[in-house]
Order: C-alpha cells, then sequence, then structure tokens
C-alpha cells in the first residue's frame, strides 16, 4: 500500500538567511511566509527492499533526503522505502522545491509509518532537512521562531486571501544553493550581524501588521526584507547574484503598478523569479503587467494554500496517475 501526500511551497516576506551554530538546522534569524496553492509536491512512500527516491521520474542521490531518513530513524522505526516525488513547477529554480519536498516527505512518512507525529514534530523534522520546508507543514500565514523552530500558523489562507503572481524569469536550476550561500554570506558579508539583529526586529513588526490585515504596511517591510537580503548576498564574498535583468524588469514594473495605486509588493528568494503578491482584487492586473515584461517566461497565478497533507482517498488515484505519469509508466 502506497501513502500519497501533497505539500505546497512557501514564500517568505521575511526571510530567512543565515543558520544558528550547531546541529539541528536551526535558523539564525525568525522568518514569516505565505504558503501557495497553485504549486504542488506530491509524494508518494511504498515499502522497499532498500530506500529508493525518485523526483520528477528520475531515480535521484540527495543527501538531504538520505540524511532526513537517518534523522527519523534515529527515533521512529521507519523501514526501507520507495519514495517517488513530483513537483508540477521548475525544481530548484528558486520557487522553493525544498520546502514542499520536505514538507511532503516528512508527513508522508508519519502518515505511512503511522508515526503519530504532531504538525510541530513534522514542521521540527522537516526543518532540519531544509529551514524553509519547516514552514510548508502549515498554511496560511506561517512564523517560524525560536525558542522551539517550528512552523506557526498565524492566519488562516482564508483569514486574509492574498494572491500571489509569479513571474517565471529563467527555467533553469540555480548556480549556489540557499546552504552554500548562507553560509557564505554569514563567513565574509560585513553586514551580516546586522542583517540577523535587524532581522529578528522585522518580523515582530510584520507579525503585528498580519494581525491587522495592513497590506501596505506588509508591503513596504516585506520589500524590504526581501531587498536587505539580496543586499546582503550582494556584499558575500564572491558576490551571490541570484537575479538576471528580467527579475530587475519585473521590480521596477512592480513599483510603477504600486505607485499608481495597485496595491501589489515583489518579493524574490535564492533564484531570479519574481512573486508578486497583491490583493485579489488586483491579480488579473499585476498578471497581464508581468506578462508583458520581456523575457518573462511564464505567469502563474496562485492564491494561499494549507498545510502539507496526506491526499484523501478520493484524490489518491489522481496524485499516483500524475506521479506514475512523471515517472513515464503507463496506469
Ligand atoms: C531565500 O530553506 O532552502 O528562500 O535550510 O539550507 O535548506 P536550507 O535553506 P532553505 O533557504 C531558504 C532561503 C530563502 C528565504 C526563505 O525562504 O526564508
Amino acid at each position: 500500500m502506497a501513502t500519497v501526500t501533497r505539500a505546497h511551497p512557501n514564500i517568505a516576506l521575511i526571510k530567512y538567511w543565515g543558520k544558528a551554530a550547531g546541529e539541528g538546522n536551526v535558523p539564525a534569524t525568525p522568518s514569516l511566509s505565505i504558503t501557495l496553492d497553485a504549486l504542488t509536491t506530491t509524494t508518494e512512500v511504498s515499502d522497499a527492499d532498500t530506500d529508493i527516491f525518485e523526483l520528477d521520474g528520475r531515480p535521484v542521490a540527495d543527501t538531504k533526503v538520505t540524511e532526513c531518513l537517518a534523522n527519523l530513524r534515529r527515533r521512529f522505526p521507519v523501514p526501507p522505502l520507495h519514495i517517488r516525488s513530483h513537483n508540477n513547477f521548475p525544481t530548484a529554480a528558486g520557487l522553493a522545491s525544498s520546502a514542499s519536498g520536505f514538507a511532503a516527505l516528512v508527513t508522508a512518512i508519519d502518515a505511512h509509518c503511522d508515526l503519530g507525529m504532531t504538525a510541530q514534530a513534522r514542521s521540527d523534522y522537516a526543518r532540519q532537512a531544509s529551514g524553509s520546508a519547516a514552514r510548508s507543514i502549515f498554511g496560511g500565514f506561517v512564523a517560524l521562531r525560536g525558542p522551539n523552530w517550528h512552523g506557526e500558523m498565524l492566519a488562516a489562507p482564508a483569514d486574509w486571501p492574498l494572491k500571489v503572481v509569479i513571474a517565471i524569469a529563467a527555467a533553469e536550476a540555480k548556480a549556489v544553493s540557499s546552504s552554500e550561500g548562507m553560509k557564505r554570506s554569514a563567513a565574509t558579508s560585513p553586514y551580516y550581524p546586522s542583517w540577523v539583529t535587524s532581522t529578528a526586529q522585522d518580523f515582530d513588526v510584520a507579525v503585528t501588521l498580519v494581525a491587522n490585515r495592513d497590506f501596505t504596511g506588509l508591503a513596504e517591510l516585506a520589500e524590504f526584507s526581501c531587498l536587505k537580503m539580496h543586499g546582503l548576498m550582494l556584499s558575500s564574498r564572491p558576490g551571490l547574484i541570484y537575479w538576471n535583468p528580467t527579475t530587475l524588469a519585473c521590480m521596477h514594473r512592480i513599483r510603477e503598478l504600486r505607485d499608481s495605486g495597485l496595491p501589489v509588493f515583489f518579493t524574490m528568494d535564492a533564484g531570479p523569479q519574481v512573486k508578486a503578491v497583491c490583493l485579489p482584487k488586483a491579480a488579473p492586473e499585476v498578471a497581464a503587467a508581468l506578462a508583458d515584461v520581456g523575457g518573462v517566461h511564464e505567469v502563474l497565478v496562485s492564491g494561499l494554500g494549507d498545510g502539507a497533507a496526506p491526499k484523501t482517498k478520493a484524490d489518491t488515484k489522481a496524485a499516483t496517475q500524475a506521479v506514475n505519469k512523471a515517472a513515464g509508466k503507463s496506469q
């Protein structure tokens, strides 16, 4: 019997970039994100003779997956597993595939092996694999903060149903992984200490802005956090440049739209893709404007999504078909 789960990526409005010293992949700063419903990782887990991990139909040797399994096995009886994961979006191009990937994986193993984990425990294990994955266990607006460093839902998707227009500015994988980039920034950027101190302050303000549904305030603060993180990346040695000219053109277009009265702001992670966060009424105009920017490959419109969850029986069949299709297998 296979168990199928799905999880969505999230994008941070207050960014995580840098780790605390010691074990457990603990972030150096709190972060706050929104979970997206249009992008999905579907993961199917079944018993096997030996561990096999397939991503989008191809067997992959992924150290982080191996470590995640080893970590779970230190505490729980997890047998050898055949894991098949499928993303309906470009992997490793700055659309947070590791966030949804590990959230789906831990949730699938918990359900398949009947481990009885709480959402907080799943978030804790997901974080140890990839910091941002802790947040994809939950839906809507999610905080990741100490002292426990598991995700926590601040507001459900329906509480403040923002839209996110994603402009795909490049489809290829990024040059430097987030984990590597963070190490470099912490070791070399002269701005790193003030990034850590000021992000904790930004986070506290952002929690209040979300509680008050203050879009204007959140727009200003989220762009500040994003640009500050990219400033930190640029000030690392050698500098980390995740944008391309299309990214920059989209940022300018979004600022123009906001200046003309549309409720929209941008954010980018460790990749060139631009996410324009907006109030629902602005989404069609924002999507049309970004589709018109030269170099944009594709525009996706997403709402806010739920946290990682096992599939119900009704949609398990469709999900298995999607995984099989990715693997090139007939039903
Ligand atoms: C720029 O969660 O991918 O997206 O913990 O090393 O796996 P690791 O890093 P990861 O970093 C995410 C960085 C970011 C900002 C964010 O999501 O907060």
